[in-house]
């Protein structure tokens, strides 16, 4: 069967406006106090290893993800900057088009990280292109200091776009 938005976890009804009176702005994640798995550890030493080719002329802020497929596969990704600072792609999208390009759709966690004071958590872009693949997938967010906050696309997207394209034909 194939994976699609509507299969995203978490959108509940209401959901979309659910907060919005209170939550005006953006909150940075916390926490970070999570012991690794040791396939947990082996996907976060993935993402660090690409973390060293990230090219970042521009904000010198590098990322690293690694993906873990259904059968097992990792597909690692880097940021990848641009002059034209909005050809950038992150390093979230960039393993999960890497894996796409390879055949796979379906995810069972992608590892990121960089060097924040506290982990570093997927932007909005790649939470939503995550999505598309399902809100199952577990996101295990790092930084240098090895704090590590474990989360899944679902509860990190909790009102994804979402729409049913069959009905704008
Ligand atoms: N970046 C990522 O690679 N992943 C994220 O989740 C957030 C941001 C990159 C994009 C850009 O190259 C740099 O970090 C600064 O935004």
């Amino acid at each position: 069967m194939t994976m699609t938005r509507r299969d995203l976890a978490g959108l509940a009804g209401g959901a979309l406006l659910a907060g919005a009176a209170t939550a005006n702005a953006a909150t940075p994640a916390t926490g970070g106090n999570v012991t690794p798995t040791p396939a947990q550890q082996k996907l976060i030493d993935a993402a660090q290893d690409v973390r060293q080719r990230a090219y970042a002329p521009y904000s010198h802020f590098q990322v690293g993800a690694a993906l873990e497929t259904e059968d097992g596969t990792i597909f690692k990704g880097c940021n990848v900057e641009n002059l034209s600072y909005g050809a950038t792609i992150c390093a979230e999208r960039n393993a999960v088009f890497q894996a796409v390009a390879a055949g796979h759709k379906k995810f069972k966690a992608i590892a990121v990280i960089a060097d924040l004071p506290t982990p570093i958590t997927p932007c909005g872009m790649c939470r939503q292109v995550l999505g598309e693949f399902g809100g199952e997938t577990e996101v295990i967010c790092t930084n240098l200091k090895k704090d590590v906050m474990v989360s899944s696309v679902g509860a990190l997207l909790p009102a994804a776009f979402d729409f049913d394209p069959s009905k704008y034909k």
